[in-house]
């Protein structure tokens, strides 16, 4: 690969998205990373604040369905390299309304697949198209074992099952058309810049304002958390050193039933907020369980540690004090993103628990 590369970053506003995007301005001077986002409920400029001004970054307003706009921006800037990750991501959201997730992660990403097949026609050598997956395409474990990149899909939610479809589709162009790409499989993150959507900033942003702590089910259900920047360092280290063709998991090795977690930040919150221990448990609400509810996820992340050198570099601990840090000194960042259409969303996906 050439020193200089012009990317293409594609839901840069969003959580994960923001973290790649800062990580690559700030430590790729040479390259140009231009971030293509739609700015919906979940994408946020303000997540980008500290490095908007930088002479090495750019940002387009455009949704990925819109070939057209997508094809000016490989033209305009001569696009080498993309990071897909514009998605719609939120589990519970694709249960009422799973077509927004076909239109998006699905027709989205063809889209997107499409423009590159274009624009890199007889000049694929170099161009890399690196699609951001998830580990829900693997289904849910209901034992001890671990995802591997040989594990079967076995999606189970509509988010999952357009995310599983948009790997097919990425390696189907790698075999159709010769696409070089390369695809990641991650547990679920957290840090800061979360919509607080999501369990662990919705139960900061609750906990801080002495609201229910909505848990679904018995709170038994187990996710394997990894810190976002890790999961933006294990990007660039497969963006660079990743073999075209080839899949990487991606995980924190650190499993925790959702209550155990929920636990863990209440007592976390109680300290930073001068509380009495036990002060904010109180809140824990058992709710209706989500439909469908993967029961456990775990990634077996041995291979990108052992071929590429990754491993996550920080302890569930600290990176969690950290997040809760960043929350209670960003309370202004989380008042406006939980103000319009966000209490709507809260007011009816609770109301029905
Ligand atoms: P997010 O919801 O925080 O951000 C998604 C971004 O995509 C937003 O900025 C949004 O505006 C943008 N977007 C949505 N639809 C778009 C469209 N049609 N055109 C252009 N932009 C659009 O999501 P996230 O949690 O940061 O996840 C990013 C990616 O990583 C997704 O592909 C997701 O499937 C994957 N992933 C997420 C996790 C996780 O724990 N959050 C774990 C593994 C993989
Ligand atoms: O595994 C990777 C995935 O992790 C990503 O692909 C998704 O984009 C991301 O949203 C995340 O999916 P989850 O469904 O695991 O994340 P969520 O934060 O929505 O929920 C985590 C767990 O907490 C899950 O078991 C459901 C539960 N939960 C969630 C919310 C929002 C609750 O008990 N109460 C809640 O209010």
């Amino acid at each position: 690969m050439t020193s200089k590369r012009n990317i293409l970053i594609t839901g840069g506003a969003g959580f994960i998205g923001s973290h790649v995007v800062r990580r690559f301005v700030t430590k790729y001077p040479d390259y140009r990373i231009i971030n293509l986002d739609a700015l919906t409920y979940a994408g946020n400029l303000e997540n980008l604040r500290d490095i908007e001004n930088a002479p090495n970054y750019g940002f387009v307003k455009a949704d990925i369905c819109d070939g057209e706009a997508v094809a000016n921006v490989f033209k305009e800037f001569a696009i080498d390299g993309v990071i897909h990750l514009a998605a719609e991501s939120h589990v519970d959201r694709s249960i009422t309304d799973p077509l927004a997730f076909v239109r998006t992660n699905v027709f989205g990403t063809v889209t997107l697949l499409n423009v590159a097949k274009e624009a890199w026609k007889g000049a694929m050598e170099g161009k890399r198209f690196y699609h951001v997956s998830t580990d829900e395409v693997y289904g849910s474990l209901h034992d001890d074992s671990l995802f591997l990149e040989t594990t079967p899909y076995d999606p189970q939610s509509p988010y999952s099952a357009s995310k599983a479809s948009s790997d097919h589709f990425v390696r189907a162009y790698g075999n159709t058309y010769k696409l070089p790409f390369v695809v990641s499989n991650c547990s679920n993150n957290y840090g800061s810049h979360h919509f607080p959507e999501k369990l662990i900033p919705l139960m900061i942003n609750n906990i801080r304002n002495n609201k229910p702590l909505p848990v679904y089910g018995k709170g038994e259900n187990v996710r394997d958390w990894l810190w976002v920047e890790d999961h933006a360092a294990a990007i660039d280290t497969i963006f660079h050193n990743g073999v075209n063709g080839e899949t990487y998991n991606i995980g924190g090795h650190n499993e925790w039933k959702n209550i155990d977690l929920v636990h863990l930040l209440c007592s976390i919150m109680d300290r930073k907020l001068g509380r009495a221990e036990g002060e904010s448990a109180k809140l824990i609400t058992y709710v209706t369980d989500r439909a469908g509810h993967d029961l456990r996820y775990a990634i077996d992340a041995g291979k990108i540690e052992r071929e590429l050198g990754w491993k996550p570099s920080i302890r569930f601990e600290e990176g969690l004090e950290r997040t809760v840090d960043w929350y209670l000194a960003n309370t202004e960042w989380l008042d406006h993103v939980t103000s319009g259409t966000y209490q709507q969303y809260y007011n009816e996906h609770y109301a029905q628990r």
